[in-house]
């Protein structure tokens, strides 16, 4: 039997390499307490149950495309949270369901990398940590990846508009994240601008990783959509993805969303009525009431802002600064020397499990990982909990 060898070139999810650092640390008494992973814990909202048991349809195949409802209730939001011109985001033309974004975003790949075996691999650009999934749809389609240091020289955000332009020339996609995971970081509507106007000139999918969007302290965070609309109303060269996941607390439902350039959604489409599993009927009338209500969402963003102000309460003063916790998103990304020597002592010390910076990020070519400094730390428990583990962890740091 012969395997695809592209697969090797994947390296373990990062909760393998965490099982096995602590593998020979005994289980802390009561099992310990999971921060490693953005799961959120706050309860869904009960409007996914009361929508399921009030819709029929568990018999039918589900359109690939969603249903009508369901593109409304999506465009609809994106018209209100971005102050969008009547017609901007058109629900026929512009959005697709997905199975929650990670396997979209990995599918993607295979419409936006153009396989020529004449020409040089295209690039497949992200940010240094990333989203492990971007690495998967680049190799698996033949691109090359090219990973761009996203630490505190460029406020932890990759800096696209730096690179060469015989480097833009290359890309076939760029993959954008704000609320960056797991850095917290918000790129502000220029940046955004300038991503899109590189797309364009340069001939790139932008590929915008939003799955954060609505967890945000101060002030909504800009997006694509934002950068589009300043630029005219064209979705040419953008595709954004965003998710239930994070805003309702939903991430079971397994419901994303790819909203953009009418001809990438209609290829995907297409590729998609092949190769994906289309949402359940039940399940796109729950997605599209959530996608309706923001009540909701003020509720779930109000609980993250709480731990937040927390962290920056309680880590503030070990760590000499004001704030600790990031604008957007709900993670701690903590430079702590060395991520993986902390994390065995967390779980050892604290009984908590984070997960090591190098985790989420690539050796440069040297061998060098600035991302190896820090761990990252999920904000996803309950308020009393998430306080109780943060002073543990501030006595830990503390202890040096
Ligand atoms: C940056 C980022 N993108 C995408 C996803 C995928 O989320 P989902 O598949 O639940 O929509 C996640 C999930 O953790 C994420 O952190």
């Amino acid at each position: 039997m012969t395997f695809n060898p592209r697969l090797d070139q994947l390296s373990d999810y990062p909760f393998q390499r965490l099982a096995a650092l602590l593998d020979d640390l005994p289980t802390p008494p009561g099992g310990g307490l999971v921060m490693s992973i953005g799961e959120p814990q706050h309860a869904a909202p009960a409007l996914i149950g009361d929508t399921i048991a009030a819709t029929g349809g568990w018999n039918r195949y589900p359109p690939i495309a969603g249903t009508p409802d369901y593109r409304a209730a999506v465009a609809g939001w994106a018209s209100r949270r971005y102050g969008l011109p009547d017609g901007m985001v058109d629900p026929a033309r512009h959005v697709l369901p997905a199975a929650g974004t990670r396997e979209a975003l990995y599918m993607i790949g295979q419409v936006a990398v153009a396989a020529d075996p004449a020409a040089r691999a295209p690039l497949a650009i992200m940010p240094n940590p990333f989203y492990q999934v971007y690495l998967g749809a680049a190799v698996m389609n033949g691109a090359e990846p090219l990973m761009l240091p996203a630490g505190p020289d460029t406020g932890f955000l990759p800096d696209v508009a730096a690179l060469p332009r015989e480097v833009l020339d290359r890309a076939a996609m760029v993959f954008f994240c704000s609320p960056a995971n797991p850095q917290g970081a918000v790129a502000p509507l220029e940046t955004w601008i300038e991503l899109v106007r590189l797309a364009r000139a340069h001939g790139f999918l932008l590929i915008a990783d939003e799955c954060y969007s609505e967890i945000w302290r101060s002030a909504p965070p800009p997006g694509a959509l934002d950068a589009c609309r300043e630029l005219g109303g064209s979705l040419d060269n953008v595709l954004v993805f965003n998710s239930l996941s994070k805003r309702s607390s939903a991430a079971g439902l397994r419901s994303g969303v790819v909203i953009g350039d009418a001809a990438v959604i209609a290829r995907f489409s297409r590729l998609r009525s092949y190769a994906a599993a289309g949402t359940p009927l039940p399940l796109l009338a729950a997605a599209a009431a959530l996608w309706a209500d923001e009540a909701h969402v003020d509720d779930n963003r109000a609980r993250y802002q709480a731990k937040m102000d927390a962290a920056d309460r309680i880590l503030g003063p070990v760590l000499g600064r004001e704030r600790v916790a990031p604008e957007g998103g709900f993670f701690l990304w903590l430079d702590v020397g060395d991520g993986e020597a902390m994390t065995r002592r967390l779980w050892a010390e604290a009984g908590i499990k984070v997960l090591p910076g190098r985790y989420l990020t690539r050796d440069e070519a040297d061998g060098s990982n600035a991302g190896a400094r820090y761990i990252r730390i999920a904000l996803v428990h309950d308020q009393p909990v998430v306080e109780d583990a943060l002073t543990r962890i501030a006595a830990l740091l503390a202890a040096g």
